[in-house]
């Protein structure tokens, strides 16, 4: 059987403070605060007697002496320093409650400017996606570009947050590695290399190599990754976008390094392989990026520990 729904019981501090009125309690605290009724009137914008006479008026309403007289001054009882204090932590609530509320309006509206490197196109939009649904008020600005042209954007200051691999050191950047870049090498799916079980980037340099254009963060890391190797692999041909170099490779017109979220989950749907390169996939990661010298708004800040809180419930190991 239901119990009958019993009624929330009220609130026993609010059920008794009503006898004090907020206009008193903020009268009594200031004269509290400044030693003296005159003090109180004037930082209150009040006449004196108002203030004596609601300090009589809370006095009795609540049947205690809140002050004694000390000379031509009042000083507070016991009771008169802990009423001060108890009024003062519902002024701290009720502070707590407006930033609140203000941080909620903050988040009705607004813009937030975000740069990303080409290669996170494949999966930023979908990260951004539960941000955009909870904040349908928040204008979202995804600025796609490559890696020079994101850290030219963030010399300038256009945007709150970045995503990129290799975040320039000249910067004053706080930055987060968020996600795994694996940089793999691909080749056409019918490719002999991708018959071998093992391979040395040395067997490879006889194949042309497609390169993003210069700027990119991927061939970069891919330079970086053969100059450590003592490899010279010049590129044959450099293509402007991810998908530019998939379309090539296909054609076998060469081989090339890309991140592996480029790339379907089963390669060979897409008519590709990666090679088994050793030293590959180059364990790379993607960090969001912000500068230390400018504040984040409150949309940036909210985006950031969305993200934080999704992606470390995703880390977590399962079962
Ligand atoms: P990009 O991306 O090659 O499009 O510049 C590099 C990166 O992942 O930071």
């Amino acid at each position: 059987m239901n119990e009958p729904k019993q009624a929330p019981a009220p609130h026993p501090g609010l059920e008794r403070a009503p006898r004090a009125s907020l206009v008193q309690l903020r009268s009594f605290e200031a004269v509290v605060r400044l030693g003296g009724v005159g003090r109180a009137a004037r930082a209150l914008h009040l006449a004196q007697p108002t203030v004596s006479s609601q300090l009589k008026e809370l006095a009795s309403a609540l049947g205690l002496v809140l002050f004694v007289s000390q000379g031509r001054g009042l000083v507070p009882t016991a009771l008169g320093e802990r009423l001060a204090s108890a009024v003062r932590a519902m002024g701290d609530a009720w502070q707590s409650f407006e930033e609140d509320a203000a941080a909620l309006q903050g988040l009705r509206r607004g813009r937030l400017r975000i740069a990303a490197v080409t290669t996170t196109e494949y999966f930023l939009p979908d990260l951004l996606g539960p941000f955009a649904r909870e904040y349908p008020g928040i204008e979202i600005e995804l600025a796609v570009e490559n890696r020079d042209a994101v850290v030219a954007r963030l010399e300038r200051g256009d945007d709150e947050l970045a995503a990129m691999m290799l975040p320039p050191t000249h910067l004053p950047l706080a930055r987060w590695p968020f996600l795994e870049n694996p940089l793999v090498v691909i080749a056409p799916g019918g490719h002999a290399l991708a018959r071998r079980r093992r391979l040395n980037l040395a067997d490879l340099i006889a194949e042309p190599l497609l390169a993003r254009e210069a700027g990119s963060g991927t061939r970069a890391a891919a330079e970086q990754a053969f100059a450590a190797r003592g490899i010279h692999w010049p590129p044959r041909m450099a293509l402007g976008s991810n998908e530019a170099i998939k379309h090539a490779v296909r054609a076998g017109l060469g081989l090339a390094v890309l991140s592996r979220h480029t790339l379907a989950k089963d390669p060979a749907s897409e008519g590709l392989a990666v090679l088994p390169v050793a030293g590959f996939p180059l364990r790379r990661q993607w960090h969001l990026v912000w500068r230390r010298d400018r504040a984040l708004s409150l949309p940036a800040r909210t985006l950031l520990d969305d993200l934080r809180a999704r992606l470390r419930v995703k880390a977590r190991p399962q079962g």
